[in-house]
């Protein structure tokens, strides 16, 4: 630990997908012709009605000020519009704060809810900021593992073995980010009724729900157990639906003294999001959805392929996924340290993927696969992995 840097940040772990990203970046600049599936974000550029938007609010001086730390009046409407309009739930905009990403209200609304000590029940494998930005609260996440064959979905039973009185608020995540997992509205509304019935909080993440793929629908906690809306901080925002991870703009949902409670933290901390991608977010809010419907169909046509091709690699098993952009498969035929396995690509196959450790150490012998990626890279790219791996054993001797 550097001298100086307090104990709550010198413990923080810098982010694996910016690593994974940095070394093949490093190799390509080289002249190797790393093919990534490192990156969790969209690969289109923004949808221009969208582009288009910002470029007028750039123009414009009412847009050249601070603004309210909550968000845009205009945008908070947006967002409560959407939500009753695309999952169902009926809020207000007091209800809603725009943050800076989903990251920001992630962050936001374990400073709101977390006195140290408080547990936060996180399913496994995780998107690691969640345990890092509940520590800066003081939060202790107590991990519970899902299994591959239970389709990578948490049970009640098994919230209900980690519960504890000190039990704060459970993450739910669905689509899913490592796993693609996503669960059906009965077992949503199962969990719901659970977390209501022992007043814990849930912290909802919504922020793949356009993502779903086949015969999976999405569908949101405070709707499938309304009496779980009292003490639900929905986490949404604009990065993944409408390719705008860059804008930073997304939001929470939260009952109103919590939103305001967040607010209050953004008017000392952040102020508002920059006001030229708050009005890109109105547009993709109210504006057409065709090219969210565009970006869906060109996942899915992905998501089959790499699917197929994954399933043509011996000794690798793969679930496959129902939402947001991530295949998952198990590796541990092949190598059970997935970390191994991982470099091995990059170095060996010019093949950018995440060991499923990025996601807590449930996610050993698992890599992850973002397909946000053309189909002929994914091609190229499985067929690289293919090759190599038929030499793995040896090269890793
Ligand atoms: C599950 C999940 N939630 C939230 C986010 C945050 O998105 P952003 O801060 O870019 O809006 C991500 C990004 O990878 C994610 O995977």
């Amino acid at each position: 630990m550097s001298e100086g840097i307090a104990r709550r940040l010198a413990s923080i772990s810098d982010s694996a997908t910016m690593a994974v990203t940095a070394r093949a970046a490093a190799l390509k600049a080289a002249g190797r012709p790393v093919i990534g599936f490192g990156a969790g974000e969209p690969d289109f550029p923004t949808p221009a009605h969208v582009v288009e938007a910002a470029q007028r609010a750039a123009a414009d001086p009412k847009n050249h000020r601070y603004s309210p730390a909550i968000g845009l009046p205009e945008l908070r409407v947006a967002v409560a519009d959407k939500t009753a309009r695309d999952s169902g739930f009926e809020v207000g905009p007091e209800s809603v704060v725009i943050t800076n990403g989903g990251k920001g209200a992630v962050f936001g609304a374990f400073a709101a809810l977390l006195e140290p000590g408080d547990e936060v029940l996180l399913p496994a494998p995780y998107w690691v900021s969640y345990p890092e930005a509940a520590a800066l609260f003081g939060g202790v996440t107590k991990v519970i593992p899902t299994a591959v064959d239970a389709g990578f979905r948490v049970t009640v039973d098994q919230l209900e073995a980690a519960r504890t009185e000190r039990s704060k608020v459970l993450v739910f995540v669905s689509p899913g980010n490592p796993t693609g997992a996503v669960y059906p509205p009965d077992e949503v509304a199962a969990i719901g009724a659970w977390a209501a019935a022992h007043g814990i909080w849930v912290l909802a993440d919504e922020i793949y729900e356009h993502l779903v793929y086949g015969s999976s629908v999405f569908s949101s906690v405070a709707v499938e157990a309304p009496e779980s809306a009292p003490r639900c901080v929905i986490v949404n925002g604009v990065a993944k639906t409408f390719a705008m991870t860059g804008w930073r703009v997304g939001w929470l949902i939260a009952p109103p003294e919590v939103a305001a409670a967040v607010g209050r933290l953004q008017s000392h901390s952040t102020s508002n999001v920059a006001n030229v991608s708050q009005r890109a977010a109105i547009a993709a809010l109210t504006g057409p959805f065709e090219p969210a419907l565009a970006m869906r169909e060109a996942f899915d046509r992905r998501r089959r392929t790499m699917h197929r091709m994954l399933g043509e690699i011996p000794g690798l098993s793969a679930m496959e996924p129902q939402g947001a952009f991530y295949a998952f498969p198990n590796v541990t035929r092949i190598d059970p340290d997935s970390k191994r396995l991982a470099d091995f690509l990059l170095t060996e196959a010019g093949v950018a993927c995440l060991s499923g450790t990025a996601f807590g150490r449930y996610g050993q012998g698992y890599l992850r696969f973002s397909y946000a990626n053309n189909v002929e890279q994914i091609q190229e790219g499985l067929r690289r992995m293919k090759e190599a791996l038929s030499r793995y054993p040896a090269a890793v001797g």
